[in-house]
């Protein structure tokens, strides 16, 4: 994850189009002005066989509801993606990269091994834990006067929570993180113009190496069954019955990734945003209770997930006065929809009490976020510790450095001087 990736040398990138603006690494710390050009642009095709890169509020959301357009990669006839590698053999793909019928199935599975109603107590009675993991890391902090929020915090916490939850050991991070981080950089469509970023092949073999290292856990779980989610999903509990091994092995996968590759962000934007706005730090630290607008309000103004480019046309459609034909690759821009004046007003401003905050934040329809309950929860918790014990919190950067990555956004690392650890 270099801070200064090839595609961020061009040259001077306001000339360039706005298709590449996107991905490239010179938008990362402040994108919102682009997107404001964007939306001026609400169905934009730049590029001859390019994605229709869509904007403004209304009409995302309209997609995310829409059975024309599909999660398929099998639809996905674009080289960029790292199932149409012609090796692309192994693990299937997971439930976000499926449609109806299957997709649903495999999701109401899964459902069933992490919420209600099958487990009421999985999300909800985790908070006491939560709070226990966030203590630990915040006192092994005592005595510090500078921290790096994303590596002493933001990363090692939902990391652990999601280990615990699977029931992976979380000993075993700098093993799997070495596939991750392939995977991670594959879902970012700018890694096609940088030469020395990680492709789909890399992507593709890294997801069946961190299969076949959950294959292990997964066995061992079949013969030993534990109070785990990778347990609950070799049993299969539910009226739908049980995944094929394949199945477990893909959404273990998709959960091990999106259970803390996005938390990271939105608790280190959070902190960043809250730094930038002290009052409503200091209000936090008054009344933790705001923590659950605060959370809300992030999902919408600087959101883990800025867009969604993994979306395809199974038919021609029409919008705003545009045809989109039929295979055409759709690019969700949910950070743009965010700060559409149309759906929001004063959309620029961070304000955890507007009465309205419907955001875009976890996407919407069938594939909106399935970990949505866990993440608002760690990062209420994180952030509400957070403004508690750090003493007298100052950024010792702004803007701090971001992370490459285009999709999942945020900053590499957020160091913060302190008078102390409370
Ligand atoms: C889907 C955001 C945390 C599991 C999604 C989608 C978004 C999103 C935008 C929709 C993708 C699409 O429409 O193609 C986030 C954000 C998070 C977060 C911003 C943290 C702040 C989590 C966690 C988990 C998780 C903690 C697991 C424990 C999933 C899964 C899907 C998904 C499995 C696919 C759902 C489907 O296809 O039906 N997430 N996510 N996410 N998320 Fe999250």
């Amino acid at each position: 994850d270099s801070p200064t990736p090839q595609h961020a040398r061009g040259p001077a990138m306001t000339q360039a189009p706005l298709l590449r603006r996107i991905t490239d690494y010179s938008s990362r710390a402040d994108p919102y002005p682009l997107y404001e050009e964007l939306r001026r642009t609400p169905v934009l095709h730049e590029e001859e066989g390019g994605p229709y890169v869509i904007s403004s509020y209304y009409d995302i959301k309209g997609l995310l509801h829409d059975p024309r357009i599909s999660s398929d990669a099998a639809n996905a006839t674009a080289a960029d993606d790292e199932f149409s590698a012609p090796e692309a053999t192994g693990l299937p793909p997971s439930f976000l990269r499926l449609d109806p019928p299957e997709h649903d199935r495999l999701r109401r599975i899964a459902n069933s091994s992490f919420g209600p109603p099958h487990r009421p107590d999985r999300i909800d009675g985790l908070r006491g834990e939560l709070g226990a993991i966030v203590c630990d890391l915040l006192d092994g902090l005592a005595g510090a006067e500078r921290i790096d929020v994303v590596d002493q915090f933001a990363y090692p916490f939902p990391v652990t929570v999601i280990c615990r939850l699977l029931g992976v050991p979380r000993e075993e991070e700098p093993r799997f993180r070495a596939w991750v981080d392939p995977i991670v950089a594959g879902l970012d469509p700018g890694n096609r113009d940088d030469p020395g970023a990680p492709g789909p092949k890399a992507a593709q073999e890294a997801r069946v190496q961190l299969g076949m290292y959950l294959a292990g856990l997964v066995e061992e779980r079949t013969r030993d069954p534990r109070d785990d989610m990778l347990s609950d999903l070799v049993a299969g509990h539910g009226p739908d019955g049980a995944m094929s091994m394949m199945e477990v092995l893909s959404t273990a996968v998709l959960l091990l990734i999106a259970g803390h590759e996005t938390t990271v962000n939105l608790i280190t934007n959070g902190m960043l945003t809250l730094l930038r706005h002290p009052e409503y730090l200091e209000r936090l630290r008054a009344d933790p209770g705001l923590s659950v607008r605060i959370v809300e309000e992030l999902l919408r103004y600087e959101p883990p997930v800025q867009l969604v480019p993994q979306r395809t046309c199974i038919t021609d459609i029409e919008l705003r006065g545009v045809t989109i034909p039929k295979g055409s690759r759709i690019w969700l821009v949910l950070a743009a929809g965010n700060r559409d004046p149309e759906r929001f007003k004063d959309p620029d401003r961070f304000d955890p009490d507007r009465e309205d905050i419907e955001h875009l934040g976890f996407g919407s329809g069938i594939h909106s976020c399935f970990g949505a309950p866990l993440a608002r929860l760690e990062a209420q918790v994180a952030l509400a510790e957070l403004a508690r014990r750090l003493d007298n919190p100052r950024l010792a950067e702004d803007p701090p450095p971001y992370r490459t990555n285009a999709v999942l956004r945020g900053p590499r690392h957020l160091t913060v001087d302190v008078d102390g650890v409370l």
